[in-house]
């Protein structure tokens, strides 16, 4: 027998789709990402005037993918969420041995698979910024702190790490999470749907997502962005950018599967950085996010001249770890937290898409193409 008389699973003769890029596997109310123009509609709004709105926080964006995703009227939660991070703090206790896993990541899938069996979507939504603090604490030899169903998700989240938490750097943090709260079929939702599609409950779908969320190519690389920001601080970064290039490593924060023009999120991080600059300036406090940020400019023109000389047929700009890097280093988050920062935020959308995903009610489970070894056992 050889490969040309095996009978491929059916569909599989299709598409040998490189990473699925461009296959369609669901239709969806949630997001949509327009890769050519640089346009991102989140829960039907664009994301600059979701994110950059005075008057939004993180609640009411969520609450309304959710809605959209159980096709039901919104309706506002935020005291129910409230009161989910209260739940959570109560059960700490038992998950110290999780939370203390040196990797945060690590650390907030073992919690959430503890902690958050049987869990609905809202309770599992309050229980995530109050473990990410939680094991950051306890990892830092610290007594953990509670938080208080009276303050928004994102004055708590500060809070909880021991961060101020005043009104800017709440919407700050605010204008992050409702810009990284869905993004079509990213890795990680896509990875929550296929659980979701096998029926499971909430609580798997949701750790599988944080799974996917961990990799670099997908949200671990803002850590690694700040990284280059220090090499390359004070230096021209061309050289450090060729070596690495010349080392075979990717530029982190560079490049996007959709994207083939400039990240429109990175955009909205640029102004919520700025913003949140001259808020601190008037509070009368001292600021280094200005220098950062020319900096990062700086290395990202640097880096999206190599790449284009590199890739001329692929245009690999600037994409939303770029500038999620100096945000979250703006507010004084650990760089070691970013990714599972950045799995709050994005939890509202996997949510959402579990909840539209179960109401197609269809196994996802794509087709293989076999090209292993064809021998007769001995
Ligand atoms: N630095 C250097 N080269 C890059 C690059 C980067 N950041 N991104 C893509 N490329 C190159 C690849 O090496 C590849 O070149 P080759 O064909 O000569 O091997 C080509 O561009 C296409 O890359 P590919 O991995 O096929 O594209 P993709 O659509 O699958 O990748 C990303 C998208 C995001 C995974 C990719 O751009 C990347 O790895 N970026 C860096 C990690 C990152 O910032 N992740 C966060 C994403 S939001």
């Amino acid at each position: 027998m050889n490969h040309a008389e095996l009978r491929a699973e059916p569909g599989a003769a299709a598409a040998k789709a490189s990473g699925l890029e461009g296959v369609v596997v669901a239709d969806t109310r949630l997001s949509h990402v327009d890769g050519e123009r640089g346009e991102l509609v989140i829960a039907g709004s664009r994301v600059e005037d979701l994110a950059l709105s005075e008057a939004l926080s993180f609640e009411p964006v969520a609450a309304r993918l959710l809605s959209l995703g159980r096709a039901e009227p919104c309706r506002d939660w935020r005291a129910e969420l409230g009161g989910a991070r209260v739940a959570a703090f109560a059960r700490l206790p038992r998950l110290s041995t999780s939370l203390s896993l040196p990797d945060a990541m690590d650390a907030l899938i073992a919690a959430t698979a503890q902690g958050c069996a049987g869990s609905d979507p809202i309770t599992l939504l309050g229980a995530l910024p109050v473990f990410v603090a939680a094991g950051a604490r306890l990892r830092a030899g610290l007594p953990t702190l509670a938080p208080s169903a009276e303050r928004s998700h994102a004055e708590d989240f500060l809070t909880l790490l021991g961060l101020p938490a005043h009104p800017a750097r709440a919407r700050a943090l605010d204008a992050y999470w409702i810009t990284v709260s869905d993004h079509g079929l990213n890795a990680s939702t896509f990875t929550a749907r296929v659980v979701a599609s096998t029926g499971a409950d909430v609580m798997p779908c949701v750790v599988a997502a944080i799974g996917a969320l961990k990799g670099p190519l997908h949200g671990g690389a803002p850590g690694p962005v700040l990284d280059m920001l220090d090499a390359t601080s004070g230096a021209d970064p061309r050289a450090w950018l060729e070596r690495e290039i010349a080392a075979g490593r990717r530029i982190m924060g560079m490049g996007h599967r959709i994207y083939r023009v400039r990240d429109p999120r990175a955009f909205v991080f640029e102004r919520a950085i700025s913003r949140l600059e001259q808020e601190e300036r008037e509070r009368g406090g001292s600021s280094a996010i200005s220098a950062r940020l020319a900096h990062a400019r700086h290395v990202e023109q640097a880096a999206e001249a190599l790449l284009s000389e590199r890739h001329p047929e692929r245009p690999l700009r600037a994409n939303v770890e770029f500038y999620t890097a100096l945000l979250l280093e703006a507010l004084g988050i650990p760089r070691a937290l970013f990714s599972a920062t950045f799995a709050i935020g994005r939890a509202a959308g996997w949510l959402a898409h579990i909840e539209e995903q179960r109401r197609v009610g269809k196994l996802i489970r794509p087709a293989a193409r076999y090209v292993g070894p064809l021998e007769s056992l001995p």
